[in-house]
């Protein structure tokens, strides 16, 4: 595991914890906390007279390390202690991880920085302590000594459950972020079929996944029309689970699991293609949200899809000019193969919309370019079709921490994917509003009556600047802790 997958907590005092290091926090203007105080004094006052000199400005991200006797203190900067909340102590958690990895300090203690004893804040210690110790050396063989794992952290005081929900959260977010950092040749559609099966074991969820043969039979053209130029079996994967009554609707997630986008026939140019492995993130948001329910089984209904499967040029590959037809009976005219995802989800929205009585349904996809050059890798872009959903997942956002950024879904824009030789075409205006032309489409495959919300990832998947709690490259498994909080999780 290269994270820490467990926490330890402790109601004994900091400096009875055997530990290779201490931490505890100080805010901007000097104060520390009630454990922090009593390490201040068994340091002699040290790190307070270091605050009056100015050498210490309690700033976020800031680390200070005092060599004792007893262990080496890590000071963590908290910020200003009046805009202290989840994030702050979120920041600190993934701070104090990856210092504790840069000095090769195997087992850690800490105090809750501030967080007092409510189970929130135990939560975004574990979150940001989880997160921040992630990384992804699986395929190093040489120079292994030179990598460091973080194998304990020992927590004094604060709130026991929220420390294991925060935990178990947080491994859902290192779930996602492992299957997108794994490559196209190891994240396959049948590794995420095999993730799907073993988090249904674990959640007594009833899990389903269609091969090419049974969906292309039960009339999901689109995505058999994507998966006709690979021969890596492509898979469709459907999760249940039933955690409240069968009468109460279930909320849905669809993710697009696209293992490879080559772009197809209209292939894409050589430079970057790689990052084409992350495709599948949407997927990986999908397994790592059902992970966390497998573990802490809510009392809600909640359905999973994903389309899974690779887009290349094989001999039978589909071709700009095809015409698929959708789950639904609407039919595709293809102009891009490269704008793959939209096809495939196709096929998962309407089979969803129609099998379920969706409370709502989610959908998370890297779907196009076009919305990191709108959007950067700072947020994610959402639309949809029904306010008060886009306003539950806008306030989420703002409890975890995780950007969003609401494009409109206007009926000028949902006639730029009408195609005069069939229903609906797979791109829209050349080189105009990309971000929108994808989701105008996706919402020809959801009844309207379903309240929906459609999650563009491509700019926050992968390639973030680094923070506190986040990976240095690759995946972030962003939107996992995001969408457990509007299921109230
Ligand atoms: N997976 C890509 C989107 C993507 C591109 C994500 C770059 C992250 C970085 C998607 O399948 C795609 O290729 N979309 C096309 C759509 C276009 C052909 C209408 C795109 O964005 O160029
Ligand atoms: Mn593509
Ligand atoms: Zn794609």
């Amino acid at each position: 595991m290269a994270h820490l997958s467990t926490l330890h907590h402790t109601t004994d005092s900091l400096d009875s914890i055997k530990a290779d290091a201490i931490s505890i926090g100080i805010f901007e203007d000097g104060s520390l906390t009630a454990r922090g105080k009593s390490i201040d004094v068994l340091m002699n006052g040290q790190i307070s007279s270091a605050t009056k000199r100015g050498d210490i400005k309690g700033k976020d991200g800031e680390t200070t390390i005092f060599y004792s006797d007893h262990a080496p203190i890590i000071v963590i900067g908290l910020g200003k202690s009046k805009e202290f909340d989840t994030e702050s102590i979120r920041k600190a958690g993934g701070t104090l991880a990856k210092k504790a990895i840069a000095k090769k300090y195997p087992h850690v203690a800490c105090e809750n920085f501030g967080g007092k004893g409510i189970e929130p804040f135990g939560q975004a210690l574990a979150e940001g302590l989880t997160m921040g110790s992630y990384q992804f050396n699986d395929y190093i063989t040489q120079k292994k000594d030179e990598l460091f794992e973080l194998e304990k952290v020992t927590v004094s005081g604060g709130s026991k459950a929220g420390l294991e929900k925060g935990t178990i959260i947080a491994n859902g977010v290192c779930l996602a972020r492992n299957l997108g950092n794994h490559p196209g040749n190891v994240t396959t559609p049948t590794r995420l079929a095999e993730e799907a099966k073993k988090i249904g074991r674990k959640g007594n969820m009833k899990v389903t996944v269609f091969d090419r043969e049974k969906f292309t039979k039960m009339g999901m053209g689109a995505l058999a029309g994507v998966a006709a130029g690979t021969d890596e079996p492509p898979k469709f994967i459907l999760m249940e689970y039933w955690g409240a009554k069968k009468s109460v609707k279930p909320k849905v997630l669809v993710g697009k699991g696209l293992t490879f986008d080559s772009g197809g026939i209209s292939i894409k140019p050589a430079s970057k293609m790689d990052e084409m492995k992350f495709d599948m993130c949407g997927s990986a948001v999908v397994l790592g949200c059902m992970q966390v329910i497998a573990e802490l089984k809510p009392k809600i209904n909640v359905v999973a899809a994903i389309a899974s499967t690779e887009n290349l040029s094989g001999a039978k590959a589909y071709k700009p000019g095809d015409i698929l037809t959708a789950y639904n009976g609407k039919t595709i005219e293809v102009l891009n193969t490269d704008a793959e995802g939209r096809l495939i989800l196709a096929d998962a929205l309407s089979y969803v919309s129609k099998h379920y009585d969706p409370a709502f349904i989610f959908d998370f996809a890297t779907l196009t370019g076009a919305v990191v050059v709108a959007l950067g890798h700072i947020a994610t872009g959402i639309m949809g079709t029904d306010e008060r959903l886009i306003e539950k997942v806008k306030k989420s956002s703002e409890m975890t921490g995780e950007k969003v950024w609401e494009f409109p879904l206007w009926k000028e824009y949902c006639d730029q994917v009408q195609s005069k030789i069939a229903d609906v075409k797979n791109v829209g205006a050349p080189r105009e509003a990309g971000t929108i032309a994808g989701g105008a489409f996706l919402k020809e495959f959801v009844d309207e009556d379903i309240p929906w919300c459609h999650f563009d990832i491509a700019g926050t998947a992968w390639g973030e600047k680094e923070k506190p709690y986040g990976p240095k490259a690759g995946a972030t498994g962003n939107m996992v802790r995001l969408v457990l909080d509007t299921l109230g999780i």
